[in-house]
């Protein structure tokens, strides 16, 4: 049985006092079932660290670089999101490969360092609405993973992957639990194809999971949890997210 995760995104959000408040909330939360992790913006780390240490909840980054070390410019490096205890770094997520024009093998090469250094990658895979609509979305979704499998190698069965279609993404409008588990079951698949041990692999759905729709999205035969971004801010909606897990 693969052990649910919920992991959340923070995004560009939090201050130091904001975070106190809604850190102390998940460290003082009883122990879940499932596994829990934060992702928080680099500057918080040492925070998050310092919170959480002790407690049942994990904390990770929202990127790295996939450069070992070296002249790169505001980049952060896998060595040090490792001295503040990250267990998890999310890679290749939408809003990086729109924004910051992460290609695969850029997301693939992250993927690498990250379990070089020790921790687990959280491979965010996803179709645009435009993908979708034109059919597309298996395309996608497949190249996105070929190019990490690739590099990887039977290391694959390391990451925790996260299916994040981007129509879904802080637009409220969550994949029905049907195309969601659809999308799933077609990396799983695909996983296998690549030699991968594909049943240990969690695979995570993500965009605008909230309190209201988990339990329907998890109890989907291959989604393994989820990557919560809005969600994650708020103590009692990100814990309510975790029980549905
Ligand atoms: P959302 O974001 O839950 O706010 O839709 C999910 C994500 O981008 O990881």
């Amino acid at each position: 049985m693969r052990r649910k995760i919920v992991a959340g995104n923070w995004k560009m959000h939090g201050s130091l006092q904001a975070n106190a408040e809604l850190l102390g909330a998940l460290a003082a939360a009883p122990r879940a079932a499932c596994e829990v992790v934060v992702c928080a913006p680099f500057p918080y780390l040492a925070q998050a660290q310092q919170r959480l240490a002790g407690s049942a909840v994990a904390w990770g980054a929202q990127d790295c670089s996939a450069h070992e070390l070296g002249a790169y410019t505001g980049e952060v490096s896998v060595a040090m999101l490792g001295e503040f205890g990250c267990s998890h770094v999310i890679v290749g997520h939408s809003e990086r490969r729109a924004y910051h024009g992460e290609a695969d093998a850029v997301v693939a090469a992250k993927a690498l360092r990250v379990l070089d250094a020790g921790m687990r990658p959280i491979v965010c895979v996803g179709e645009t609405l435009q993908q979708r609509e034109r059919d597309e979305t298996e395309v996608v979704v497949g190249q996105q993973l070929d190019a990490v499998a690739h590099l990887l190698g039977a290391r694959m069965s390391a990451v925790v992957l996260a299916y994040e279609p981007v129509w879904a993404i802080g637009t409220g409008r969550t994949a029905t639990p049907a195309q969601a588990q659809q999308v799933h079951a077609f990396i799983r698949a695909r996983l296998q194809h690549h030699g991968v041990e594909a049943e240990t692999v969690p695979l995570l759905y993500g965009g605008s999971v909230k309190p209201d729709n988990a339990a329907e999205l998890f109890a989907q035969p291959d989604i393994d949890g989820g990557l919560i971004g809005g969600a994650s801010l708020k103590a009692a909606d990100f814990l309510a997210i975790v029980s549905a897990a």
